[in-house]
């Protein structure tokens, strides 16, 4: 069912409560530091229309897991000052998130105002989607625009909860875009359709692996979870991370893919070290095979050579590629050459280009990549329930468009 968009609402002169996702990256030394603004900058469609159509905005947000806490660390002042400095405009900070501190400031709002409660999460009803804690978020503002799609897979106060509790709830710009791009990226992709997938669990994927499998037309497997498929194939891994009681799973995959038609392609060599150290001695495997494995007390960190060319040349025929999960220890330079290797396939694939989120974002962005990509996610948990074609409880919760 479709559902109620920012545009079909009436904002002037309303107190309009917006779920953002200012869960960002940051660097604690002395004073905070965002590291990746992403989250806040994909915010300022939203932010920006509310302002200009005379709305009082008011944000609301969690930052990291103090688990029903105040803890300093995950106040969400900082952010609120960020803000300020990209809108250049004061944001008005609550320092509680409900009662008789936000409302004395929101009565105060004049249109346009923009105001940040702090960290939703400060409180334990949040996680637990307390209706009285949703009633009292709800209290604070007359419509509600959940535009945190980052976190719309969890069925929390200030992302579902909420809804039951305005007259009216709907996306907001950022939401739109993302269910946009990702909805389409998997119902109509144009062929060839290619899907490379990294990541260190087969357990975390399963889902998504067996819808891409009714889709794609060929998937590329990188990261710890291929060491599962190739152990199922009987090649050694050394002392690589593997999901042992994953393998039976592992099998079925292959077998699935083998039934669909789909072409699914593991490493065919590796790069591989005794450590997960910066600075270790690294070599290329040969070619991989139940004989020729990784070595006995070595780890695969990363594809090797020849799975770079093989997997650049099937990204290179693609019309439609969806990435999900660096194909190695990136955050390691020297661990790190597949997996820019991929993103740079990607660049020049000229092909729709879908990141699905989380680590391959930030891979794509050190590789200074992020503008040659069609549609970046903002979510990576939210992403892949998405893709796996599961309901989102923050999506589901709005109101329907009738
Ligand atoms: C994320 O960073 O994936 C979202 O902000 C959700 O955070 P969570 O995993 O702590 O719920």
């Amino acid at each position: 069912m479709a559902k109620l968009a920012l545009r079909d609402l009436d904002v002037r002169g309303k107190r309009v409560l917006v779920r953002v996702d200012f869960n960002v990256p940051v660097e604690l030394r002395g004073e905070v530091r965002i590291t990746d603004d992403t989250r806040i900058r994909e915010s300022l469609p939203t932010i920006n229309y509310l302002r200009k159509h005379g709305a009082k905005t008011i944000l609301m947000s969690h930052f990291g897991r103090p688990k029903g806490k105040r803890v300093e660390k995950y106040s969400l002042r900082p952010i609120g000052d960020y803000l300020h400095s990209l809108i250049h405009q004061p944001v008005i900070f609550s320092h509680d998130t409900i009662g008789k501190v936000p409302e004395k400031i929101i009565g105060h709002m004049e249109n346009g105002d923009v105001a940040l409660l702090e960290n939703v999460r400060f409180q334990p009803e949040e996680e637990t989607n307390d209706p009285k804690f949703s009633e009292a978020l709800a209290k604070l503002g007359d419509l509600y625009v959940n535009d945190a799609f980052g976190t719309a897979h969890r069925a929390h106060a200030s992302t579902a909860g909420i809804t039951k509790f305005v007259t009216k709830s709907a996306m907001g710009l950022l939401m739109e875009k993302e269910l946009k791009h990702l909805r389409e990226g998997l119902d109509k992709p144009t062929k060839p359709f290619v899907v490379v997938l990294g990541g260190s669990k087969v357990s975390d994927k399963i889902g998504v692996l067996k819808a891409l499998m009714e889709k794609a037309d060929t998937i590329l497997i990188g990261g710890a979870m291929a060491n599962t498929f190739l152990k199922a194939q009987g090649i050694p891994v050394g002392a690589s991370r593997v999901e042992s009681d994953k393998v039976d799973l592992a099998h079925e995959i292959l077998d699935l893919a083998k039934k669909r038609g789909v072409k699914f392609l593991l490493p065919i060599d590796a790069l591989e070290a005794e450590e997960i150290r910066a600075g270790v001695p690294i070599r290329n495997t040969s070619r991989l095979s139940p004989q020729h494995g990784i070595s006995d007390g070595w780890q695969a960190v990363d594809i090797g050579a020849a799975t770079i060319a093989l997997y650049q040349e099937e990204l290179a025929k693609a019309e439609t590629i969806l990435w999900n999960g660096p194909v190695g220890i990136f955050e390691i330079p020297d661990f790190a050459e597949g997996t820019i290797a991929i993103a740079e396939a990607l660049a020049q694939s000229g092909a729709t280009t879908i990141i699905g989120g989380g680590d391959s974002v930030t891979a794509v962005k050190q590789a200074g990549l992020a503008d040659k990509m069609t549609f970046i996610s903002t979510g990576g948990g939210a992403s892949l329930e998405l893709l796996e074609g599961k309901e989102l409880p923050g999506v589901a919760a709005l109101t329907d468009k009738k």
